[in-house]
């Protein structure tokens, strides 16, 4: 989607978002993990717009920071009073005298519009419209603009507040998004008033007046999915879900299998690879990327880890930040990883704990190992050479080298390193054997219980 057509967006993110009762400014609110706001901006960066311009009001320090952490070569225009939509398009004056091709007026409470509909928008203006409407339509409009069209031509845009019966009657929608040309932008945008029920100043204007100045108005029609207003946490919650949908679509398409998709929960980066299978009721959280050909068993919880081609990891296993397996390694059932590289091949199957590690190729660690890592005030780190073989429920007491092909027995406490191809105990004592004790210890338990 390159056009050489130079674009600004103007995204508006001011308003107050009364109806999330947050007192987090509504486009902060994530989905997949990601603010809205911040997936209105990968739209339209991907849809070519070089320059970006976020309208704030409402936490205008709080929106800003946050979006100044996602995306460089954002500019921030303040709106100081919420006068309407055309009001708040127009606190980026500057950037629009700058000159441009094309202006994208977005809203940061809009997050599901892709970059396929604002570049089909775009090609429109450089078609010859002055003004293009990102239009939907419903069987229940209430609350939004209508657009209204005279002979299959466009001419305005009410606000359900100004309709009249017969206005109120129509079904196709303003989405609130539109792509202005640079050139007449501003002459439009000022000319708008507030004679209107709101006595605000409203974007969706400039089409009667593009229309009374003989320019070219033109709507075009998008899915409701993509152009979805989200003013409450439901709405959040069903845009959220079609996010969801529409992701697990794209990965299912390009090789990834899921046997139950709408289980399976994927973060705004999440990256999977093809040939991988995901099996039902995984979480992924930010930051995760697994390769091809990986298989991730059910009810596992993975963030901030990259898994490498032919890996296994779960039923029920939890990967946290930092994890790294390398390929064809292996981590089962009740494993929690943290911070820690796992070699080629090495397995850790069963309830262990392995954080601030490093794991070498085709180690094996038993169930119940558990790497000790921190002392109520440091973290401390645990080497597990290549091909060593820790016993079941050791724990390894951090810092701590294991050497490589080591054997450390089951149930030990190990607090100091241990050289290449050494066996090391840590158990507290040689096992003791008393014969007969058992059927002293029973017999008497016996009694006691017949004498209650
Ligand atoms: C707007 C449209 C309506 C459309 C609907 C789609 C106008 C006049 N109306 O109505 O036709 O059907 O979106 O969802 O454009 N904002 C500011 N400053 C302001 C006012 C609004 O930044 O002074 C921002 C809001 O934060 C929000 C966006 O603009 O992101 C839309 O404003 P909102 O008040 O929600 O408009 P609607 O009444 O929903
Ligand atoms: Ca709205």
């Amino acid at each position: 989607m390159t056009q050489v057509r130079t674009c600004l967006s103007i995204i508006l993110a001011a308003g107050e978002g009364t109806r999330m009762n947050s007192s987090r400014p509504k486009v902060l609110h994530e989905i997949a993990g990601l603010p809205m706001i911040g997936h209105v901006v990968a739209a339209t960066q991907a849809a070519g717009s070089g320059a970006i311009a976020v309208v704030t009001g409402n936490g205008a320090d709080t929106v800003r920071a946050s979006v100044e952490s996602l995306a460089t070569d954002v500019e921030f225009y303040v709106q100081h009073q919420r006068l309407g939509t055309g009001h708040a398009v127009l606190a980026a004056r500057d950037a629009i005298e700058r000159g441009y091709d094309d202006v994208l007026a977005l809203f940061g409470d809009t997050p599901l519009v892709t970059p396929q509909a604002l570049d089909t928008a775009r090609k429109r203006l450089s078609d010859g419209a002055a003004v293009v409407v990102m239009g939907f339509r419903t069987g229940n409009p209430a609350g939004y603009g209508r657009l209204v069209q005279k002979d299959g031509a466009l001419i305005a845009i009410r606000e359900e507040k100004d309709c009249d019966e017969a206005e109120r009657q129509i079904n196709f929608c303003n989405g609130g998004l539109m792509a202005i040309s640079g050139a007449v932008a501003l002459k439009l945008l000022d000319a708008v008033g507030n004679d209107n029920a709101k006595s605000e100043y409203y974007l969706t204007d400039i089409v009667e007046i593009a229309r009374k100045q003989g320019l070219g108005v033109e709507a075009v029609e998008v899915p409701f999915e993509e152009l979805l207003g989200i003013n409450n946490r439901a709405e959040l919650a069903q845009a959220e879900a079609i996010w969801q949908k529409r992701r697990r679509q794209q990965l299912m398409l390009s090789g990834v299998s899921m046997q139950a998709p709408e289980t399976i929960y994927l973060s705004h980066d999440t990256d999977i690879g093809p040939g991988t299978t995901i099996e039902p009721n995984v979480w992924f959280g930010a930051g995760v990327s697994i390769a091809k050909d990986v298989r991730i068993r059910a009810y596992s919880h993975i963030e901030g880890a990259s898994v490498s081609t032919g890996a296994e990891v779960g039923p029920f296993a939890r990967l946290r930040p930092g994890t790294e397996m390398d390929q064809n390694s292996k981590v089962g059932n009740f494993c929690e990883i943290k911070k820690a590289q796992i070699g080629t091949g090495a397995k850790i199957n069963h309830l262990t704990y392995i954080g601030d590690a490093s794991v070498g190729e085709k180690a094996n660690v038993g169930a119940g190992t558990i790497t000790c890592n921190y002392d109520g005030y440091n973290k401390y780190r645990t080497e597990i050479g290549q091909g060593a073989f820790i016993g079941s429920n050791s724990a390894l007491v951090a810092p701590v080298n294991i050497g490589d092909r080591a054997l450390v027995a089951a149930g030990s406490v190990i607090t100091r390193d241990v050289p290449a191809d050494a066996l090391a105990f840590g158990r507290s004592h040689d096992q003791t054997i008393r014969e007969g004790k058992a059927a002293d210890i029973n017999k008497r338990n016996a009694a006691r219980k017949a004498g209650r």
